[in-house]
């Protein structure tokens, strides 16, 4: 049993479906039997991705469109949701997840700091607030589905850019749920998914081989789908490495910086390391 939204003949849009999670969704909804749009940048990766994805259709070619788009240019966005509703008509699934991770020095790299912001945070900003009016007239059931990280809740040093701009995608996301559930006679429902190690474009880093500890992109979509089924706005996935019971902890943990009055980032403090890693070992704290 999926989610209702995912019914034969409705409507998803993907954004970085040309590659990895947004590819492993894109086959996913296709092969339900959904018409299925592929927004990704031009090129042969896309018309690839498109390919793929028919040959798992059952509707064939006429359910599947490849959109060239720029997340990171609003005016890419407005043309990807005009091109869609004129193709298909309405939408009932829209996944923000298009991403970069080109690396960031919190006092150097301007440009970085703009590219990482315009894709990964005004893309997922822009993207859900140009679909949704639609989505939520049409009164059919929805979701928004929006691609944080867990560097956007436990914000690990290394790279600053991407950990700001993924932190502005979970409090994004949170506030549109909010309005969303607020909004009367509104079916549309938004979701953070929060995808652990997987092993995809971004992360491959010139391997050609999975790492154990990764997750594939197939794995991360078959955990979506079950949590979107549950009702869950949290899509917290785990990995080969780091389990559930672990990933409390580390948000935990990071909320309990500001409680305890303890330094930012104090898990990589060599001060508070040791207190980390004996609350690690320990049950989790019953929250109240
Ligand atoms: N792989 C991981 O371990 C991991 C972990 C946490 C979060 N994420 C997030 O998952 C999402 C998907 O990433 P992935 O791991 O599948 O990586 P990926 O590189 O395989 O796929 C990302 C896709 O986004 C596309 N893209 C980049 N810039 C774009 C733009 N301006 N406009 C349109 N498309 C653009 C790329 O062309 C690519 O096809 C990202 O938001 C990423 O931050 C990934």
């Amino acid at each position: 049993m999926n989610h209702p939204a995912f019914a034969s003949n409705h409507v998803a849009v993907v954004t970085g479906a040309a590659s990895g999670i947004g590819l492993a969704a894109a086959r996913r909804f296709a092969g339900l039997g959904m018409n299925v749009v592929l927004a990704d940048l031009p090129g042969e990766r896309l018309d690839k991705a498109a390919e793929q994805t028919v040959a798992i259709s059952p509707h064939g070619p006429g359910s599947v469109a490849a959109i060239a788009t720029d997340v990171s240019d609003i005016s890419s966005l407005k043309a990807l949701e005009a091109g869609v509703i004129a193709r298909f008509g309405r939408v009932h699934v829209l996944m923000n997840n298009a991403g970069i991770q080109p690396g960031s020095a919190i006092l150097s790299g301007n440009d970085t700091w703009e590219k990482v912001f315009a894709v990964n945070l005004w893309g997922v900003i822009n993207g859900s607030r140009i679909f949704a009016p639609a989505m939520i007239a049409h009164g059919q059931t929805g979701l928004i589905i929006n691609t944080g990280s867990k560097q956007g809740i436990t914000t690990p040093p290394g790279d600053p850019a991407y950990n700001v701009a993924k932190a502005g995608v979970k409090a994004f996301t949170e506030a549109l749920q909010h309005e969303l559930r607020n909004t009367a006679d509104c079916k549309i429902s938004a979701h953070l998914l929060i995808p652990g190690f997987v092993y995809t474009g971004l992360t491959a880093n010139g391997r050609t081989e999975k790492p154990d500890a990764a997750w594939t992109s197939q794995e991360t979509v078959d955990f979506m789908m079950q949590s979107l089924e549950n009702g869950d706005f949290y899509i917290l996935c785990p990995d080969n490495d780091v389990d559930r019971a672990t990933d409390e902890k580390r948000i935990l943990w990071a909320a309990g910086d500001i409680v305890e009055n303890r330094p930012p980032l104090s898990r990589w403090h060599p001060d508070h390391a040791d207190t980390f890693k004996a609350f690690l070992i320990k049950a989790r704290p019953k929250i109240d």
